[in-house]
């Protein structure tokens, strides 16, 4: 405590120079000043603990300076020198933020006593503004912490959900799976039959063109049938497959060659970026252009009046993305959580198994695929196949 700094503000010289020397002597370092104007700069610069100002002063009232030094400098405590018979005054300054007052004439002893008094009164309340930031601190670190806590609970909430509805996804494939397999094989059976007596049945009327034309509608009814069944067979199970070390790009040039013709009668640009050589993976090749036979045709049915095809390929060592994205009329949002599902179409010939069968067999490697529906249109399938 005995080095702390001091200030005295008195415009009676005699005042300064009598309390200077005892309160040095007592061991504080003393600043002086004999306006208030000087005080505030020496303040500023010093920054001491405590302020002697005296209330009548000839430029700035003493009441001024008081809250002057109270409001630019908190730090610094202010003891007020009064004349005597001013009590009601006093009152008023400890109001105004003096930490005390004196009247004057006074003894040293009682100059002493106060400034002991306020410096320990000053120390306690620093401490206790300091101990209150520290809980402040502390308190906003909770709540940062609690907002980065909510953050992680949100994200592994979201993956939760993620990873729940892939696995409502595989269940609803595995169980269509089972009983598509029994139907279709019980399906089939008659139905190649009702198509063979229908081929039968042509031969004996052959002269009436209205009965061939019925036959033949039940020929090509009977093969549209079996052709959902087949399709049908295809998105829940597989069938046989052969690996083989596999260049996706020469896969995905073939299939997209294979659209060339219609791409160009649609007026569709196709903008297709293979990288070279990513290390090959072990497929069954025609399982990989199923995949990308069945994005690129939902692709170019969404663009019949014209657009632009993507289709591009990028690997990061760990994994191969392929990228392909239409210009066309997007997809709702309602819908993005159910066109993987087996059945859902928005066609009116569709059989809505395309993406359940592209969602099979990125499983079955794997791998993974997203949709995303652009804000004004045109959709994107990122489909990842771990290369390993
Ligand atoms: N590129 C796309 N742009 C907009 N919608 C799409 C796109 N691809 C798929 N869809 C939506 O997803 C649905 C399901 O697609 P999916 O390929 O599974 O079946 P489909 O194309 O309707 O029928 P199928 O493929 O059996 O002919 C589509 O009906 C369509 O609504
Ligand atoms: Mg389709």
């Amino acid at each position: 405590m005995m080095n702390e700094k001091i200030i005295v503000i008195d415009d009676e010289k005699m005042i300064l120079d009598l309390t200077a020397m005892v309160l040095q002597h007592r061991g504080y370092e003393v600043f002086t000043a004999d306006n208030a104007l000087d005080g505030y700069n020496i303040i500023a610069r010093e920054q001491p603990a405590v302020a002697l100002l005296d209330y009548m002063m000839p430029q700035v009232n003493g009441l001024t300076a008081l809250r002057e030094i109270r409001q630019r400098f908190p730090a610094t405590y202010v003891i007020m020198f009064t004349g005597k018979g001013s009590e009601e005054l006093a009152v008023e300054l400890m109001k105004a933020g003096a930490a005390d007052y004196i009247l004057k004439p006074f003894s040293n002893a009682n100059l002493i006593d106060r400034i002991d008094g306020t410096l320990r009164l000053r120390a306690i309340e620093l401490r206790n503004r300091e101990l209150l930031e520290e809980r402040e601190r502390l308190l906003a670190e909770i709540a940062e912490w609690n907002r980065e806590l909510e953050h992680r609970v949100t994200v592994k909430s979201h993956e939760l959900e993620r990873a729940h509805a892939e696995i409502l996804q595989s269940e609803k494939l595995a169980a269509l799976g089972h009983l598509s397999a029994g139907m279709a094989h019980e399906i089939r059976n008659p139905l190649n039959s009702i198509g063979l007596f229908a081929q039968v049945l042509r031969a004996g009327v052959v002269q009436d063109p209205e009965m061939v034309s019925y036959t033949e509608k039940i020929v090509s009814e009977v093969e549209r049938i079996d052709d959902i069944l087949v399709k049908l067979l295809a998105s829940s199970r597989r069938s046989l497959f052969q690996l083989r070390s596999i260049r996706v790009q020469d896969v995905i040039s073939q299939v997209v060659a294979s659209f060339e013709e219609q791409a160009r009668l649609q007026h569709v640009e196709m903008a297709v970026e293979l990288i070279d050589s990513p290390p090959a993976i072990l497929a069954d090749g025609d399982e990989l252009a199923q995949i990308f036979t069945n994005l690129i045709a939902n692709a170019l049915f969404e663009m019949r009046e014209g657009g632009r095809l993507g289709v591009r390929m990028e690997h990061d060592g760990q994994s191969l993305t392929v990228v392909v994205s239409d210009t066309g009329r997007g997809i709702p949002a309602e819908n993005l959580s159910k066109i993987f599902d087996p059945f859902f179409t928005t066609k009116e010939k569709g059989t809505g198994f395309g993406l359940s069968v592209v969602l099979r067999i990125v499983k079955t490697y794997g791998g993974g695929i997203r949709a995303e529906s652009g804000p004004n249109g045109g959709s994107r399938f990122v489909v990842s196949l771990p290369l390993a």
